[in-house]
């Protein structure tokens, strides 16, 4: 197919390389011209506005947040004005429900087909094009997007024709991830300052009853204390946390943990935790036990960022 790449962050940049090793003709964007370089070598075609990477058969968005999405996409000349009718936006972004319901309506007036296909795996399985992707959006769109999501995922989950259905899965499976963090970070700061090797005991747990993805990325990040460079940044997952509270709170659905995990964030980054992986946070219970725990220069940075 002819496709377009929005974003090559930590995760578009390993979705646009598997896109081109699938024989996808693939045209990418990027704000920041860097990051373009390395695909160009691999034979994607370089947009410099936004508008020409929107003149095939799709165009993929996998930006930051909702800021993020809505300029790229709501500007003039951005994806809605430069789409050409019948053809298919994928948002793959972590948004909120909202922007999904706002952008399936602006698409569907300007005569487009909007999926959202949110996606699951860090960086190192955008690479490996191992995502489990959720998608949700008209039946047609998806079946015709079938290849690329191939190209970018190891499984593709359909939710129904509501493209914000993919984005609540989403949000509630990232809440999910959020509270194994919250979970393991206890548990290890327990084991921890009894002198027990992290190392042995997360072996242990993925080897019984916590045989999971979640549990061996999570409890080895952890009990390696590797929380830099960021596979997934921490303002990222704290964007997740709100708008999953926020779709809650649309709901009328209290999410207790949701709520302790924010302020987990908010203390993360009130101590300079901008740079570190989301993961980071699982060190406070370890910091509220009296263990040093974040890195010594956190502080620091912190420190630096309110002069
Ligand atoms: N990392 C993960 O483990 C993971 C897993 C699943 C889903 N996600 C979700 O996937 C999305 C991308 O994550 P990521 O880790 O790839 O993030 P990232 O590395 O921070 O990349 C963000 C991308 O968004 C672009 N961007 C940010 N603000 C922009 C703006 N105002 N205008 C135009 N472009 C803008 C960035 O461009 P520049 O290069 O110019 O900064 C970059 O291309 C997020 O919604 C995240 O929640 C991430």
């Amino acid at each position: 197919m002819k496709v377009g790449m929005i974003g090559l962050g930590n995760m578009g940049s390993g979705m646009a390389a598997n896109l081109l090793t699938g024989g996808h003709e693939v045209t990418v964007y990027n704000r920041t011209l860097s990051k373009v370089d390395a695909l160009v070598t691999r034979g994607a075609s370089h947009a410099a506005q936004v508008a020409d990477a929107c003149r095939g058969d799709a165009v993929i968005t996998m930006l930051a947040d909702d800021g993020a999405v809505e300029r790229v996409v709501f500007d003039d000349a951005g994806v809605i004005g430069s789409l050409r009718k019948g053809a298919i936006h994928i948002s793959c972004s972590t948004i909120s429900v909202a922007l999904s319901e706002k952008m399936a309506a602006a698409h569907a007036a300007g005569g487009q087909r909007f999926l959202s296909a949110p996606v699951f795996g860090r960086p190192e399985a955008a690479a490996a094009a191992k995502l489990f992707i959720a998608v949700a959006g008209p039946p047609n769109a998806v079946d015709q997007c079938i290849p690329l999501f191939e190209a970018m995922g190891q499984k593709t989950f359909r939710f129904g024709e509501k493209p914000a259905a993919a984005n609540l899965v989403k949000l509630s499976g990232n809440f999910l991830i959020s509270s194994v963090i919250e979970a393991l970070g206890e548990a290890m700061a327990l084991v921890g300052k009894a002198g027990l090797d992290q190392h042995q005991y997360v072996d242990f747990l993925t080897s019984t009853l916590f045989n999971a993805p979640v549990y061996k990325t999570y409890g080895g990040l952890i009990a390696d204390k590797k929380f830099e460079p960021a596979g997934f940044a921490a303002p990222l997952g704290f964007k997740d946390n709100r708008l999953v509270l926020a779709a809650a709170e649309k709901l009328r659905v209290p999410l207790p943990l949701a709520s302790l995990i924010y302020n987990r964030f908010l203390t993360l980054l009130a101590r300079g935790g901008d740079n570190l992986d989301w993961s980071a946070f699982s060190q406070l219970a370890a910091e509220d036990s009296g263990q040093p725990a974040l890195p010594p220069h956190t502080a620091e940075r912190a420190h630096e960022s309110e002069q």
